[in-house]
């Protein structure tokens, strides 16, 4: 008998992908139309490595050319070695990716992956493949139906994909496609068999998951907080989070959800972009900052101890100081968890990539201005957990003996002493010690 071959998928770019990453594993180790792979952690040893990757800003998608440039050696030491390109660049550049370079094998994008194990028979017969269609097929309904145990106690479970908002900035209604939602009964069968295999905490994923409209059991079109309260049902499942949200799907069935359903942490991923009208207005993000901000207080009037994070853009064309100085005005008013800054990058075929960039210069020192000032309240929030009890999901062992790490109701990390018999338990704590990544705590 010969040795299974082996799998090495590297994952680049947002949660999506991480789960994209499992289905393609599950679908080339499930050995359907093809042979079984076994997967690696290990490039060196694998006869086929898949790069999953980001189109997002213009470095993600560089980094993708110089990690295929040092899998040349392992391609020289192994000539059967395949490589493939899956992902948003996969979906954004095609034939282009084999033109750069011609080592790769196989481009697949996001929506066509299900169709992996007979785009391998081609590329082992020596040929190319490549696939970046956006089918009428729903790939979930072509990929196994059951998911790999995983390890850890928390999932992911893609309930809406694509976007239909053309941010001005963004490639991601390119790169994904229209939204999509998948249908409840197949996103329940899914989460009742994660909890099943010792799941406890599910993340809806999205990349606008509050416009979620899936279609029920009922035949009527279901809401993500319609979602929330199903999921809520499952007994075994003792959190349930989502992520990515906008703003304009911000419903009121949903901001009512983080007041009364318990299950649902009181975290939420909220982007806005930037605090100026007349920027949010060029991004054609379709909202002001008092609207986002308005969200932002009724969630806190449900839920006080709401924790927020955000995702901003610096130096997107025309932005001045005077709407950089909005943006942290925004910033002073919310009060962020946590938040991620990005200075703009211009994307190819998208509206603001024809636009003139604020100097380099300018864009640096108002995100490291920007940076500064997230980083002030992202200490001040772990800070202020001294003293308090929240409850933590153990995830995993951590560093030192007799020790776990796992999550906060606000998504922290925070380590105990505790026993492995808690792995996978929601327990409660007392926030002991705060540093700047993590928290320390004890059980209750
Ligand atoms: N669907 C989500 C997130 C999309 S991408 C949303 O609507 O918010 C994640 C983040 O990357 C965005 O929120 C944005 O802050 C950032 N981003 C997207 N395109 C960018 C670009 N061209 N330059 C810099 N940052 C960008
Ligand atoms: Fe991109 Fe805007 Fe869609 Fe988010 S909402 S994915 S930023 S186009
Ligand atoms: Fe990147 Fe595609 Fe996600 S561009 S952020 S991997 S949707």
């Amino acid at each position: 008998m010969t040795a299974p071959k082996k799998l090495h998928i590297k994952t680049y770019g947002c949660q999506m992908n991480v789960y994209d990453s499992e289905r393609m594993a599950e679908t080339l180790t499930a050995g359907r139309d093809g042979p079984a792979y076994e997967m690696t952690d290990r490039p060196e040893e694998a006869d086929l490595i898949l790069l999953n990757t980001c189109h997002i800003r213009e470095k993600a998608a560089e980094k993708v050319y110089s990690d295929l440039g040092r899998l040349r050696p392992l391609r020289d030491a192994n000539p059967d070695l395949k490589i493939g390109v899956a992902g948003c660049v996969a979906q954004a550049e095609g034939a282009e990716i084999m033109a750069r370079q011609p080592m790769v094998d196989l481009v697949v994008g996001p929506q066509t992956y299900h169709r992996l194990p007979a785009m391998m028979q081609k590329v082992a017969a020596g040929e190319k493949a490549l696939d970046t269609d956006m089918p009428e097929e729903d790939k979930f309904d072509h990929l196994p139906r059951l998911r790999t145990p995983t390890a850890r106690p928390t999932a992911f479970l893609t309930v809406q994909e694509g976007c239909d908002k053309f941010c001005a900035f963004c490639v991601v209604p390119y790169t994904r496609g229209a939204e999509v939602s998948r249908p409840v009964d197949r996103l329940l069968s899914e989460a009742r068999d994660l909890v099943a295999r010792g799941v406890a905490e599910i993340t809806l994923l999205g990349q606008n998951v509050n416009g979620y409209h899936g279609t029920g059991p009922d035949g009527r079109v279901w809401s993500l907080a319609d979602l929330i309260w199903a999921l809520d049902g499952i007994d075994g499942l003792e959190r349930i989070r989502f992520t990515t949200s906008h703003p304009n799907d911000m419903t009121d069935d949903l901001i009512e959800a983080h007041g009364t359903c318990a299950k649902l942490m009181p975290y939420l991923h909220l982007p806005v972009q930037s605090g100026s009208d007349r920027i949010l207005k060029a991004m054609n993000r379709k909202h002001t900052a008092a609207e986002y901000v308005a969200i932002i207080d009724r969630l806190r009037a449900v839920r006080p101890d709401m924790a927020l994070s955000g995702d901003f853009i610096v130096g997107f064309p025309g932005e001045t100081e005077a709407d950089f100085e909005a943006t942290m005005d925004l910033v002073r008013r919310v009060h962020y968890a946590a938040a991620y800054s990005f200075r703009y990058s211009a994307r190819p075929g998208t509206p603001a990539a024809e636009k003139e960039d604020v100097p380099l210069a300018v864009a640096v020192d108002r995100l490291h201005r920007l940076q500064a000032l997230i980083t002030e309240q992202q200490h001040a929030t772990q800070a202020a957990m001294v003293g308090r009890e929240t409850t933590v999901l153990f995830e995993k062992a951590g560093r030192k003996p007799g020790q776990l790490i796992g999550k906060s109701e606000y998504l922290q990390a925070v380590h105990a002493d505790a026993s492995v018999d808690l792995l996978g338990v929601v327990a409660k704590v007392r926030i002991i010690e705060a540093k700047t990544n993590s928290l320390e705590a004890v059980l209750i």
